[in-house]
């Protein structure tokens, strides 16, 4: 594998603690933020100073880890207790990315595996998660390159939220296929919506961009129909926080109505995305599409009140894509192209 330069590190394992770059505060302010607590860990994820599925899944294993290793015993029933009520505290912090959950598995089959003491126990915590870190920084830059191979040199990209280092623990999904195409010398430009509420292609994807150089320019959430018509964009490439088995792709808010408008302009859609991403269970109408705070769309970034004060709103985070719109899905074991249903348990190699 090649190496690419991680300018942009969101999550990381400092001294025994997690350290994050909070992203509620970008582009305006860079602070960085460290805890060995998982309430604030669980917190930080809450208040999307963490947010997109990779980094918050690598943030709770972490901060699993970081309560093990600072705790001041070592007994094992008292530490694995720990580790449970960390666990269970980070489990119900955001609903949709299953990431979250995968991370959050591994780390309790780790718990609950036998360890001759407490201080194997610890040891075998943190080396989990910091496997899980590793893993995903690996994974992001295997998707770079693998997705890489779509792309050609002149194109326009659209691409949705912020699927890039800042939703990972560094060089994203999305925005490593983007990445390892420029780097390789391919002249692309990227358009970013600015997916309101949260504003994420605003203040996150051009940040990001921008620091590395790639050409981004910015539209509003409304302007893609007219992009896509004026033949302004060649191809888009999203990420996503949950995918079903069958295709099916949950992912910010918005993504669906940019799937629909790119299969009228017959654009290829793109979706890229760590095989920690799929859910192998949960059947479409078993997920939960996490609904936030209404203040999130009265008011611009929690402070410009841009409507009447108590209107009813609607606040889902996330959105449906079915799996007829989705052109192919980017992985870091491969392309994933239909049928899904039969491509997706190729990769995963499971006998589901
Ligand atoms: O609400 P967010 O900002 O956590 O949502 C993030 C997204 O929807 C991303 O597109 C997704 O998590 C993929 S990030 C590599």
């Amino acid at each position: 594998m090649a190496s690419y330069p991680l300018v942009i590190k969101a999550v990381e394992w400092v001294n025994g603690k997690v350290r994050w770059l909070d992203t509620s505060l970008l582009p305006h302010e860079e602070v960085y933020r460290e805890s060995s607590s998982y309430e604030d860990v669980a917190r930080a994820i809450e208040n999307m100073e963490i947010r997109g599925a990779p980094a918050i899944g690598v943030a709770a294993a972490l901060a699993v880890a970081a309560t093990v290793y600072n705790a001041p015993t070592s007994d094992l029933n008292e530490l694995r207790t720990l580790a449970l009520r960390a666990i269970e505290r980070l489990s119900r912090t955001r609903p949709t990315a299953y990431n979250l959950f995968w991370a959050l598995d591994r780390m309790k089959r780790v718990v609950m595996a036998s360890h001759s003491d407490g201080e194997g126990l610890r040891k075998a915590i943190v080396e989990e998660a910091l496997r899980i870190y590793q893993e995903d920084i690996e994974t992001n830059i295997k998707i770079g390159e693998i997705g890489e191979k779509l792309i050609e040199d002149g194109d326009t990209i659209l691409t949705h939220c912020n699927a890039g280092a800042l939703a990972t623990s560094a060089f994203g999904t999305a925005l490593a296929v983007i990445r390892v195409a420029w780097y390789k010398g391919k002249k692309i430009r990227v358009i970013a919506t600015e997916t309101r509420p949260v504003l994420q292609g605003a203040r996150l994807t051009v940040w990001e961009l921008k620091k590395e150089g790639i050409p981004v320019t910015l539209i509003t959430d409304n302007m893609v129909g007219y992009v896509m018509y004026k033949g302004l964009v060649n191809k888009v490439i999203v990420g996503a926080d949950r995918i079903l088995m069958d295709g099916h792709v949950i992912n910010k808010i918005g993504t669906y109505t940019i799937a629909i408008a790119a299969k009228r302009h017959n654009i290829p859609f793109y979706v890229a995305a760590p095989t920690s991403t799929f859910d192998p269970k949960s059947k479409i109408n078993e997920v939960v599409i996490e609904e936030r705070n209404p203040d999130e769309v009265r008011k611009v970034l929690g402070k410009v009140l841009i409507t009447v004060a108590d209107i009813p709103v609607l606040n889902p985070a996330f959105d449906i894509t079915p799996p007829d719109l989705v052109s192919a899905i980017i992985t870091e074991k491969g392309v994933v192209t239909p049928p899904y249903t039969e491509n997706i348990r190729k990769i995963l190699g499971t006998g589901i």
